[in-house]
């Protein structure tokens, strides 16, 4: 069996940095399932869909193009890397993502993404659903106020808007909806390893992670 390491958490928590890193450093393929959700969420907006409404959304989920490349994300090959990454695209993707047919559809997709010699997917049901089988999987959690700290430089690293308190606010909410849908709610697996990393750095972060892998 191919090997999937899982890193799911709350928003803000560096896990698809840390997915990234983890990656890179066992030379796996890596998917960021949120970006998914996020790029879901802009094609249902491009059409004029409503957010709400799962009976539409999941012939657009059925048939999305979507592709990962050199660290670009591309929705039917024009490139919304950046798009994704607002904090409106995230909202947007909670609001698809609570709907179980939307999720039921890209259920496939993702599992097509483990491919030799072994894949770290994030998100918040890659160890609870999507890889309920794999070897390793890490909850990584952090306070609200830190994660929107960390959310609140990212935004603005990127050079896109980004205001403190409202983004505590967002985070808020959008953890509620993520952790009170029906299904897949985020959630650590029973057999996850929760680290918490509100004052750990990356680095620490990742010598944690590591140090899971080598057991
Ligand atoms: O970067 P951040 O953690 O804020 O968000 P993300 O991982 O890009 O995910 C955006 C949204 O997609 C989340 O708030 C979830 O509602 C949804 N999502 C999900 O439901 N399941 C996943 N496996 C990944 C993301």
């Amino acid at each position: 069996m191919i090997p999937v390491i899982t890193i799911d958490g709350p928003s803000g928590t560096g896990k698809g940095t840390i997915m990234s890193l983890v990656a890179e450093r066992l030379g796996w393929h890596s998917l960021d399932s949120g970006a998914l959700y996020r790029v879901l969420g802009v094609a249902a907006r491009r059409r004029g869909v409503a957010l709400e409404d799962a009976e539409a959304l999941v012939p657009i989920a059925e048939t999305l193009s979507v592709r990962f490349s050199a660290g670009r994300v591309y929705l039917d090959e024009s490139d919304v890397s950046t798009e994704i990454r607002t904090e409106e695209a995230g909202m947007c993707a909670s609001k698809v993502a609570a709907h179980p047919r939307v999720r039921a559809a890209l259920l496939d997709w993702q599992r097509r993404m483990v491919r030799e010699p072994g894949l770290v997917a994030d998100g918040r049901d890659m160890g609870t659903v999507v890889f309920p089988g794999a070897p390793l999987k890490i909850f990584l959690d952090a306070s609200p106020e830190v994660r929107a700290e960390r959310r609140y430089k990212q935004l603005k690293e990127k050079g896109l808007d980004a205001n403190l308190a409202q983004l505590v606010v967002d985070i808020r909410e959008r953890d509620e909806r993520d952790r009170n849908r029906p299904v897949a709610p985020l959630r650590p697996a029973e057999d996850a390893v929760f680290v918490d990393s509100t004052s750990m750095s990356v680095a620490e972060v990742l010598d944690r992670v590591l140090e899971e892998v080598r057991r």
